[in-house]
């Protein structure tokens, strides 16, 4: 709890720095250091399931991050998410149902990520073959190279592309179930999501091959696939209100916090930004009974009086400090 500017987001941005190596909000690192300051740490203990787990996070202006796992140095500090999961609301996650496809498709490549770590890289390595693809079809195009060049990464573009199709229908599949439930839990009922787009094939990319060479680009494949998410017969990205956009982010995320407990042993470390404005008593008690089952949760708010239930532990950040009421 805190009024407006204390550094409530930033308390919950440098938690998710320090459990996951990244921030949420930005990508620019030098953007978590103290503005006049050449560097800032962040440094962490916990309980991981049955175990204790120290991290700590360096970030340096212009050198990077390097972090530290129970006082041993990891190889990137990227490498804390394989270790430590937390998931995070923030408005500008409502993005993933408001925005356009890309925001979807990125935040499910990333739960796929989360939820199967050995496909992490699927997405990125689609994305160089597609990349690929284009440059060679721009060669075509300007009579630098015959058709016969173009093969390789048409080949490259199907297999993973029909590889990526797959993970994400799966982690479609996975979250689906706990998404309608937790939705209708938080009074939006019906709720659904279905992935809309098929796997590219040598002969769906030969087929359109003289539209693909004339604009330069790939024209179909999963970096234009969406993922719909409506509730009853209603889009919920053009039709939802606020608060049920908001009930949307919502059920994804704790959909997602319950596989991760199922599929690790233990519950990620949930950090909610501003989650309750614009949330009736009703849900935000709903939210505050959900998560109180399950793992460490840190909810915003610039009063103790929005909060639906006494929390565990009531902090009151102001400029610069924190303290336990
Ligand atoms: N790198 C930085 N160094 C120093 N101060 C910063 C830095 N980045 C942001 N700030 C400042 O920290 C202050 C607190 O911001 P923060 O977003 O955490 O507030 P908040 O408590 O979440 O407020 P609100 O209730 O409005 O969301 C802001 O005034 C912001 O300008
Ligand atoms: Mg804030």
């Amino acid at each position: 709890m805190g009024s407006n500017g204390a550094g409530k987001t930033n308390l919950l941005e440098s938690l998710h720095v320090g459990t996951q190596g990244f921030s949420p909000r930005t990508r620019t690192d030098a953007q978590l250091v103290r503005f006049g300051e050449r560097s800032g740490r962040i440094a962490l203990r916990g309980r991981r399931g049955e175990s204790d787990v120290q991290l700590e996070v360096t970030v340096e202006v212009g050198e990077g991050k390097r972090a530290k796992l129970n006082g041993a140095p990891l190889r990137a500090a990227e490498q804390l998410r394989s270790e430590v999961a937390t998931l995070v609301f923030t408005p500008d996650r409502l993005a993933v149902v408001k925005g356009g496809p890309a925001v979807r498709r990125a935040y499910f490549d990333r739960a796929l990520g989360r939820l199967a770590p050995a496909r992490a890289q699927l997405s990125t390595e689609y994305a160089v073959a597609v990349a690929q693809r284009n440059a060679s079809l721009r060669r075509v195009a300007g009579g630098f190279s015959s058709r016969d060049a173009l093969v390789p990464w048409t080949e490259q573009v199907a297999t993973l592309g029909r590889a990526l199709v797959e993970a994400r229908n799966e982690v479609i599949a996975w979250l689906a179930p706990g998404f309608s439930e937790r939705a209708e839990e938080l009074g939006l009922p019906g709720a659904r999501m279905v992935y809309e787009g098929d796997p590219p094939t040598m002969e769906s990319l030969d087929a359109r091959l003289d539209r693909d060479l004339e604009r330069g680009s790939t024209g179909i494949g999963p970096h234009l696939d969406d993922v719909v998410l409506t509730s009853g017969s209603r889009d919920l990205r053009s039709f939802g209100s606020q608060g049920e956009q908001r009930l949307t982010v919502l059920a994804l995320l704790l959909a997602e916090a319950e596989l991760i407990a199922e599929r690790r042993g233990f519950a990620p470390l949930l950090l909610l930004d501003d989650v309750l404005s614009e949330l009736d008593p009703g849900r935000r008690l709903v939210l505050a009974e959900r998560v109180q089952g399950s793992g460490q949760t840190l909810v915003t708010a610039t009063q103790a009086s929005s909060l639906p239930l006494e929390p565990a532990q009531l902090l009151e950040i102001s400029p610069g400090l924190v303290r336990a009421t």
